[in-house]
């Protein structure tokens, strides 16, 4: 009896530790209440670039936002309609950003209500310099009337780029938008797109939702593959409202045979990544969709427990991720990075000490039964096979 009473003493004490300490953290980072509850799971939605770069209107986002919808799309999760570079021209006497009138003649803020009337939200792109990739007027020493005309426009998401920004430090400028967003007062992802420039993954987390650990992605499997198996180590910086964002899905754009976009979408998803789409929703082959809203991949993404997976074992061109998830179970990655079919051992001593494991095939959506010891799966060339394992 005395020793259960102690046992809940402790369990309380250590809730009590971990809630003010994680208040006190949130408070210390600078975070305000609000953005540090959004992106609680990694950000799922869709962004213009990958497909259309400055090829991008009203008409395309709204378009994307019935897609979106009628596709499937948002019951699966997707949620954010983002609009990258380009939509962005000059700014007006009182230094108001104003979009492209020929491209987006009824404005951000008629946008913005279109996409909200669907049930789904509205992102932005801006750079924390003087002017955009493309360009275009940037945030730099706009950044309040930027966020504050954002808000007013309801826009949900920012992304904010760092070209022709010379000689600034980001985790300064950055930071300025962080406050921005919070006088703003209106709950907006925040996501930094720095390119991994000085290790954005050790300030981040302080000053926004998300952030770019690499340059771009590209729909080749060399580069996908380069950038995501690259991600091991920086697991220990990710968590619910601070992500490690790998880059914008490629899946759907054509540059990748079906196992590279699958070895594309299990790795993101073992990397708890954003789960940007970036190919032509009005447009989608079955094959992509089913591949962009496969449920158990994605829930894989999105589990509550909020842990980014890691790499447990390789040997030359073969790989095993694991990724703890929420019920105590694991997803688990066998990726196959050479140029034939090889077959990968799951050793069970990689996720423990169970000696049996009940598996399930998450792209074959097939139990494999209980299992003893260890499993062999002939993983195609550039491919992976995908598991979940419960005790
Ligand atoms: C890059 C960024 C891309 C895209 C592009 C637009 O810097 O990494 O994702 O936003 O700019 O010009």
């Amino acid at each position: 009896m005395r020793v259960r009473r102690c046992a809940l003493l402790l369990v309380f004490l250590t809730t009590l530790v971990l809630v003010t300490w994680t208040t006190a953290g949130a408070q210390a980072s600078g975070q305000t209440e609000s953005s540090s509850q959004l992106a609680q799971t990694p950000p799922m939605g869709w962004n213009s670039w990958n497909k259309f770069a400055c090829n991008v209107s009203e008409q395309l986002i709204r378009e994307t936002a019935d897609a979106m919808v009628s596709a499937g799309m948002q019951a699966a999760g997707y949620q954010y309609v983002n609009i990258d570079d380009c939509w962005q021209v000059s700014r007006d006497a009182q230094g108001t950003i104003v979009a492209d009138p020929k491209r987006f003649p009824s404005g951000i803020k008629a946008l913005a209500d279109y996409v909200h009337s669907k049930g789904l939200k509205l992102g932005v792109y801006t750079d924390a310099g003087r002017l955009t990739c493309q360009k275009r007027p940037g945030s730099y020493e706009h950044e309040l009337l930027d966020a504050k005309t954002y808000a007013s426009w309801g826009v949900d998401y920012v992304k904010i780029d760092w070209c022709h920004a010379e000689g600034l430090d980001p985790e300064v400028q950055y930071a300025k938008f962080r406050d921005a967003l919070a006088q703003a007062g209106r709950p907006i992802v925040f996501s930094i797109c720095n390119w991994g420039v000085k290790a954005p993954w050790t300030w981040g987390p302080a000053t926004g939702n998300l952030w770019r650990t690499t340059g771009d992605i590209n729909d080749t499997y060399d580069r996908m593959s380069v950038i995501g198996f690259s991600q091991n180590g920086l697991e220990k910086f990710a968590g619910p409202g601070h992500w490690n964002d790998p880059d914008m899905l490629e899946v759907g754009n054509g540059g990748m045979k079906r196992d590279e976009y699958r070895t594309h979408m299990a790795l993101w998803a073992l990397l708890a990544a954003p789960l940007l789409a970036g190919n032509d929703l009005r447009s989608m082959t079955p094959e992509t969709k089913e591949m962009l809203t496969n449920a158990e991949v994605l829930a894989v993404d999105q589990d509550a427990k909020g842990v980014q997976g890691h790499r447990v074992w390789d040997e030359g061109p073969l790989e095993i991720w694991i990724k703890p998830l929420a019920n105590g179970s694991h997803a688990v990655g066998l990726f196959n990075r050479g140029e034939s079919s090889l077959k990968i051992t799951l050793d069970f001593k990689m996720l423990g000490s169970a000696s049996s494991l009940k598996l399930r095939d998450l792209w074959e959506h097939k139990d494999l039964g209980e299992v003893q010891g260890s499993y062999t799966a002939d993983v195609p060339k550039h491919g992976v096979v995908m598991l979940s394992a419960f005790k």
